[in-house]
């Protein structure tokens, strides 16, 4: 058995905290040898839901859970963290989009950042969840620049999960029989979920779907299926996030498939003519922990167009936040 892990979890007693716990205690995103010790942030009021979290945790028995501790603050909660999910934070309701969000939630990954930089482990990886995403990883990196660049990303992991599992039933394949289907830009409807690089069975996803709906349909049920889920649940995705940042996390820990990519919004460093240090999701490629941007790919005018928009919408965001970097 391996040496135990420290995981963090920001918003432990939330609605995907819920989901996510018992997902990463069952051994499904570092592997079935690796145990881990869960630390469980929370705020203040939320201390005692996350005290019946922590008995049901318990209740589990699972092997591989060697500790649980709390704490109420994240200087607390991320000391020698080597793994860490950024959860906590306000979901948008019925009409807002999540760039709404941004006054709300924006300084909560200010002080995060400081806390991620003062305690955290020398090897660590942060995902941020809350939204708005890529602009709330911005702030955390932007607060924690002693840690290196890149080890603070920002999950757009369930619009890929989402695209493949669009593109699998509109062509009857399995959600395994599709790679490359990279998410660039802004975890937003602007995001461009690019069907033009992605592959069925080796094959190009443009001989097997029609050019019309991948453009239309399909572009906008991906961008807008967060929306769909706030509309028909009443809340927002919980399980299916959970589950998107276990395979964000999983992938950073053990590596892309050879031949694969997986989307992630990282700090450009100029890549694709997006501006340094914006958190844009680029398809990436894994391996020993380290990420490398998948240089080269080419792109038609009707993705111009799209990375142009999504870029844009980022660079406001990166305009409205400016105090807080
Ligand atoms: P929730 O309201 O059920 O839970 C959020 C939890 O965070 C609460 O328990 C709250 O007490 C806690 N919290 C708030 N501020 C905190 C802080 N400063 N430190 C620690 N904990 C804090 O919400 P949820 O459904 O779990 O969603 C959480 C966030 O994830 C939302 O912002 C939501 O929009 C976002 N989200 C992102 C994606 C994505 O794909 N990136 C997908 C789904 C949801
Ligand atoms: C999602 O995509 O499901 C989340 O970002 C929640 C939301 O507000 O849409």
């Amino acid at each position: 058995m391996k040496t135990p892990i420290r995981v963090a979890v920001t918003g432990a007693a939330g609605n995907i905290g819920y989901a996510l716990l018992f997902r990463l205690a069952a051994g499904d995103c570092y592997g079935p040898d690796q145990p881990i010790i869960l630390q469980l942030v929370e705020i203040p009021p939320a201390m005692k839901a996350l005290e019946g979290v922590c008995m049901e945790l318990s209740d589990a028995a699972f092997p591989l859970l060697h500790g649980i501790e709390t704490a109420d603050n994240p200087h607390d909660g991320f000391k020698g963290a080597n793994q860490i999910f950024l959860v906590g934070a306000r979901p948008r309701s019925k009409g807002m989009e999540r760039a709404d969000l941004i006054q709300a939630n924006g300084a909560i990954f200010t002080d995060q950042g400081k806390a991620i930089e003062a305690g955290a482990a020398d090897d660590v990886r942060a995902v941020v969840v809350g939204n708005p995403c890529n602009t709330n990883a911005l702030i955390c990196a932007s607060n924690a620049k002693g840690v290196a660049a890149g080890r603070i990303t920002a999950m757009t992991r369930l619009d890929q999960n989402r695209a493949v599992s669009q593109l699998a039933s509109k062509t009857g394949c399995l959600a395994t029989d599709i790679k490359r289907m990279a998410i660039w830009g802004n975890h937003s409807p602007t995001m461009y979920p690019d069907f033009y690089n992605a592959t069925i069975k080796g094959q190009a996803v443009t001989e097997l779907a029609d050019e019309a709906w991948l453009q239309g349909d399909f572009v906008t049920t991906v961008a807008k299926r967060g929306a769909a889920i706030i509309e028909a649940r009443g809340a927002s995705s919980a399980a299916s996030a959970a589950s998107a940042a276990v395979d964000h996390m999983a992938t950073l820990w053990h590596g892309t498939a050879e031949g694969d990519w997986a989307s992630m919004a990282v700090p450009s460093r100029g890549e694709y003519g997006i501006p340094e240090g914006l958190m844009f999701s680029f398809p990436v490629t894994i391996k020993d922990g380290a990420y490398t941007i998948v240089e080269g790919v080419s792109h038609g005018e009707f993705a111009d167009k799209k990375i142009a928009a999504t870029r844009d919408e980022l660079l406001k965001e990166r305009d409205v936040v400016k105090d807080l970097l």
